[in-house]
């Protein structure tokens, strides 16, 4: 009686290999078109009662998530930079919620005194927090220092969530079990990770490069943060959107975005991983995982990229040291 949904998971299995070896086929909004058809994917489950922070909450996909956990009950709270940008976030929200808290907190995550400040207040403001969604982000195109002088792209991408997290841990501890999203990006495929090169310096600055060194730096904390926290009931994951519409890749990629633009996911569909493993039973599924469309995916695409699992380990603990220093936690 089973065959046949076996038979078709394997067919689902293979198309969806196919897919993502393709690398357009995958990232654009063909990859989820086909894959929610073979998969029947259904909505992601109510999360009434769920308290979810997410970063970068006033624009595309972090809105779009926010949009989608409100819809589905959660309690949120949404960090935005900008004051008007932010009430205007939260209208947008509870448009569409069905009655769960929506809050604002703002800081500029370019600034690690803020995110300090930040990761206070919401220790003091929550009693409990299921979900923390590590989503706000910028491709620059020009070298930008920030306030405390390391270059933006890895303070924003790196530093702050690092920041963020750790202030939060001791509350994702609490109300374990606990789960932290990171919004990575497929550009992060094209870097091998290495602690000398991460930052740029103002002379060879590359905002592409900066950008998807600072992604796969993401994705090496993100396995060594499971390490030493997963076995205390707070699950990592990393998720990449593939490729959406938003005003971020319109600034940061207009090239780009002239050429696979009209193959783009729009924001809902970029954000669907993040909501449904926001979602997800809880401890449920296992951390220390990189998601594209509800599938684990392999962290490597190219060769010269690839570390065993013991290099990947060994940078892990290096990095996650490095940043306890930059921002002195
Ligand atoms: N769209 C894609 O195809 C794609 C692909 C791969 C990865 N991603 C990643 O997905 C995440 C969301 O990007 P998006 O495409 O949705 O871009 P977006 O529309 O530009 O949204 C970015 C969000 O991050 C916030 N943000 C940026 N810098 C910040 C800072 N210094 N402090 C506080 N908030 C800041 C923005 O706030 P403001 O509204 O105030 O600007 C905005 O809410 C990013 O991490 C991005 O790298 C996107």
């Amino acid at each position: 009686m089973s065959q046949p949904i076996d038979v078709r998971a394997g067919a689902a299995t293979a198309v969806d290999a196919v897919l993502e070896a393709s690398v357009v086929g995958s990232f654009t909004r063909i990859g989820p078109a086909v894959r929610r058809r073979l998969e029947h994917w259904v909505d992601p489950p109510a999360v009434a009662g769920r308290t979810m922070v997410i970063t970068g909450a006033t624009s595309g996909l972090g809105l779009a998530a926010a949009c989608a956990l409100s819809r589905r009950g959660a309690n949120l709270v949404l960090v935005g930079r900008d004051p008007t940008r932010s009430e205007q976030a939260r209208r947008t929200v509870r448009a569409v919620s069905t009655g769960g808290r929506i809050d604002v907190e703002l800081a500029d995550l370019g600034d690690l005194e803020q995110v300090r400040r930040l990761g206070e207040r919401l220790l003091e403001r929550l009693d409990r927090l299921d979900v923390l969604i590590n989503n706000a982000g910028a491709l620059l195109r020009t070298y930008t220092r920030a306030p405390d002088g390391h270059e933006l792209t890895i303070t924003v991408h790196l530093l702050a969530q690092f920041a963020l997290t750790q202030g939060l841990l001791p509350l994702l501890e609490a109300s374990a079990p606990s789960r932290v999203i990171t919004m990575t990006s497929g550009g992060m495929y094209t870097q091998k990770f290495s602690l000398g090169t991460l930052v740029m310096s103002e002379d060879d600055y590359d905002g592409t490069v900066a950008y998807a060194r600072a992604k796969r730096a993401q994705v090496v904390l993100t396995h060594e943060l499971q390490r030493r926290f997963g076995p205390k009931g707070v699950d990592f994951h990393v998720v990449h959107p593939g490729w959406a519409d938003t005003p971020g890749v319109h600034s940061g990629l207009p090239t780009f975005t002239k050429v696979v633009g009209p193959l783009f996911r729009t924001p809902e569909v970029g954000a669907d991983t993040a909501v449904w493993l926001a979602g997800q039973p809880d401890g449920e599924p296992e951390g220390g995982q990189l998601w594209l469309d509800r599938r684990p995916r392999g962290l490597y695409r190219l060769p010269w990229t690839y570390e065993s699992e013991a290099e990947l380990t060994a940078d892990g603990e290096a990095l996650y040291e490095w940043c306890k220093v930059m921002t002195a936690h």
